[in-house]
């Protein structure tokens, strides 16, 4: 088949980027179409993109609304270490066993996924002028030819670029293909946050997670804190299904926010935040193993152990060693008597972060900004209301946290 590949940072996804995808496939050079979202670009301050999940998930939605076939995402880059340089995952997506179980994956058949495959890197011709000077680019073109994409208007010579790269790259092949589509740029959004050219998966996505208001707490906290944050978030991908990964890291990111406002320590606020969950998805006997080894007979019940069973995760996967970070992941689901104010935030973030909708959490996030007890008296009552309901017993953690934000 013929395979195009289309990698970016997509953040957000916009209709540029749709209309590229449309283009390639109707120019009938490509087959289809493997979109690839960047997990790792330049963690410098002030050009932090959004963590990866958000910008893979979203894009994967918008994909699934716009294509009903012939369009793929691929998480591989969650797999690769350090920056995605496309190098580096043009070789590793289009090893034969690889491409061949990608395909398969998709629907393909074994004699299709199997067969020798040819690729097209998708770009635009803004590219032309500096690709000789990306991330080994023989090695790019010793696998995929360029097409791109050329928008009506657009002046660049493309016959001398051409001419150019052929001189120091004699193995590069361009091939160009017409587009109607729009010009949009991802960080034009972003800074006018105006949203025109957003597909409505994409604009519903944002809006769930409130994404970009949300993370503007990256550029508050340290920029060591925003980078563990931002390689957790792609370590945390493979244990995590897309729901409750968003989740976490919704509650880190709001963790730091409430963090922020109320005096804790905000760097501790996201991390503890983002693995406060961390292990709700490993199978039941490990959670069982871990919380055991971190509290005994502490939590029996079994939708609570994956909290202590969390922080023996955090500490073992992720290298964290905070004993104050460690507690407040420990004592996110019941509270505790004598919580910190760093529990308190985490155990407040993950009942109220922008994607829960169980009930209407109006009244507790206006007063989480205000009055963090008041806000946690109310989860409190609600969580006991439930238990009553369900005729269950408070554990006693949280009858000694109730008491304590009584008193
Ligand atoms: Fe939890
Ligand atoms: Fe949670």
């Amino acid at each position: 088949m013929n395979i195009g590949l289309f990698g970016g940072s997509f953040d957000p996804v916009h209709n540029g980027h749709i209309s590229m995808i449309k283009g390639a496939l109707k120019s009938g050079i490509v087959d289809i179409v493997i979109v690839i979202p960047a997990v790792r670009n330049s963690f410098k301050r002030g050009h932090i993109l959004s963590p990866a999940p958000y910008r893979y998930y979203m894009t994967a939605e918008v994909l699934e609304d716009e294509f009903k076939k012939n369009v793929f995402i691929s998480d591989i880059e969650f797999f690769m270490e350090g920056i995605s340089y496309t190098a580096n995952t043009v070789a590793a997506l289009s090893g034969k066993d690889k491409i061949a179980s990608f395909l398969k994956g998709k629907g393909f058949s074994e004699s299709k996924a199997g067969e020798p495959h040819r690729y097209y890197w998708i770009c635009g011709t803004d590219i032309l002028p500096s690709f000789d000077k990306w991330y080994k680019p023989d090695e790019i073109v010793k696998t995929a030819a360029l097409l791109v994409a050329r928008r009506p208007g657009d002046t660049t010579d493309i016959t001398s670029e051409k001419k150019r790269l052929k001189a120091v790259l004699p193995n590069i092949k361009i091939k160009t293909f017409e587009i109607k589509g729009i010009e949009a740029s991802s960080s034009d959004i972003r800074k006018r946050q105006d949203f025109d050219d957003v597909p409505k998966a994409a604009l519903d996505f944002i809006r769930e997670h409130d994404l970009y208001e949300s993370r503007k707490v990256l550029d508050e906290v340290s920029e060591e804190a925003a980078e563990s944050f931002m390689e957790y978030a792609i370590a945390l991908y493979p244990y995590l299904r897309e729901k409750r990964l968003l989740h976490t890291l919704n509650v880190g990111m709001l963790s730091a926010k409430l963090a922020l406002i109320h005096g804790a320590d905000a760097d501790k606020a996201l991390i503890a935040g983002e693995l406060h969950d961390c292990a709700k998805e490993i199978d039941r006997d490990t959670q069982r193993r871990y919380a055991q080894e971190a509290c005994g007979d502490l939590f029996e019940d079994e939708k609570l152990i994956h909290s202590p069973a969390g922080a023996v995760m955090a500490e073992r996967f992720f290298g964290v060693d905070d004993k104050e970070i460690l507690d407040a992941i420990t004592y996110h689901t019941t509270g505790r008597g004598d919580m910190t104010l760093l529990d308190k935030i985490v155990y407040l973030a993950d009942k109220i972060e922008p994607a829960r909708t169980y009930t209407d959490l109006t009244p507790i996030r206006e007063a989480s900004v205000k009055d963090l007890n008041a806000a946690l008296g109310m989860c409190v009552e609600a969580v006991t209301e439930k238990f009553k309901r369900q005729g269950r017993e408070l554990p006693p953690y949280t009858s000694a946290f109730a008491e304590s934000i009584k008193g």
